[in-house]
């Protein structure tokens, strides 16, 4: 499978809906259709911490566009329709579910510090946790009934957002094997479109994964990810051009 992210155009920007910590969301003539433009900004904990990494955005945006089309191909609907920019792509208006959905195959980052789960255990069954997305109460995990008293979904929403999960992590698991990378864990951000269909939103990459390198077992040297910048670990740049890389190539190989 061979598909190359649009080279950079001169792209028309519409109103600015939103600004999130690393993507701006523009209208666009259609109401169905928004732009997002990814940024170089990078923030952790709740935004205690702020800096930049040298064409994040860009990098984030190729390897996002390879995966939501990877997803596509699997039957998996997301909110992708076209990268139109190195920086930039269209997607399908969602109203967004206020939950963050992480899968968990390996233990790491929050699960480990608050369950004292080593890290690298493997989980069998992977775990499905869902976070409240509210950056002013640092985005709480919620259990099935929080979720109830909060109305945030409905018993049958969190069925489909489960299997999805599932299906998801089944593909991305499955590629990023092919890059020799592991897919530790990685947070998605559903929404429904105007249709009334749940798809998958936000952006599948760095920020928002774990990917351990394969070709190393060191524990820092590993790491692909954003921990990187979380941990102060150094080469951050450099370990998600070596991400989009290892992505181009699985993608071009079949
Ligand atoms: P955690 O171990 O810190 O709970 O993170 C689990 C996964 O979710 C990890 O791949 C990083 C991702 N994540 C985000 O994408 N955004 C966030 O705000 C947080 C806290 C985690
Ligand atoms: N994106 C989150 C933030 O700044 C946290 C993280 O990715 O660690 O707040």
């Amino acid at each position: 499978m061979t598909m190359a992210p649009a080279p950079s155009t001169s792209q028309s920007f519409g109103k600015k809906l939103y600004e999130g910590k690393a993507k701006i969301i523009y209208a666009t003539d259609d109401p169905a259709v928004l732009l997002t433009y990814f940024k170089d900004d990078a923030t952790a904990f709740n935004a205690q911490k702020k800096g930049q990494i040298v064409d994040k955005g860009k990098i984030n945006c190729a390897i996002s566009t390879y995966l939501f089309q990877r997803l596509t191909a699997a039957g998996l609907e997301t909110h992708w329709l076209e990268t139109t920019g190195d920086r930039t792509m269209l997607v399908k208006a969602l109203d967004i579910i206020p939950l963050e959905v992480v899968v968990r195959n390996l233990a790491a980052g929050s699960l480990c510090k608050q369950t004292g789960l080593p890290l690298g255990q493997r989980l069998e069954p992977s775990l499905v946790e869902f976070y409240y997305k509210n950056d002013a109460l640092g985005d709480p995990l919620l259990t099935g009934d929080r979720i109830r008293a909060l109305a945030l979904a409905s018993e049958e929403q969190i069925d489909t957002l489960r299997r999805l999960a599932l299906n998801i992590n089944q593909v991305l698991t499955d590629f990023f094997m092919g890059c020799a990378i592991t897919l530790v864990d990685f947070k998605l951000e559903f929404g429904i479109d105007t249709q009334g269909q749940i798809l998958l939103g936000d952006e599948i990459s760095p920020d928002t994964c774990r990917l351990w390198d394969q070709a190393t077992d060191d524990e820092a040297g590993r790491v692909l990810d954003k921990d990187r910048f979380r941990q102060d670990l150094g080469q951050v740049e450099a370990a998600y051009q070596r991400v989009l890389d290892k992505v181009v190539a699985q993608s071009t190989k079949n």
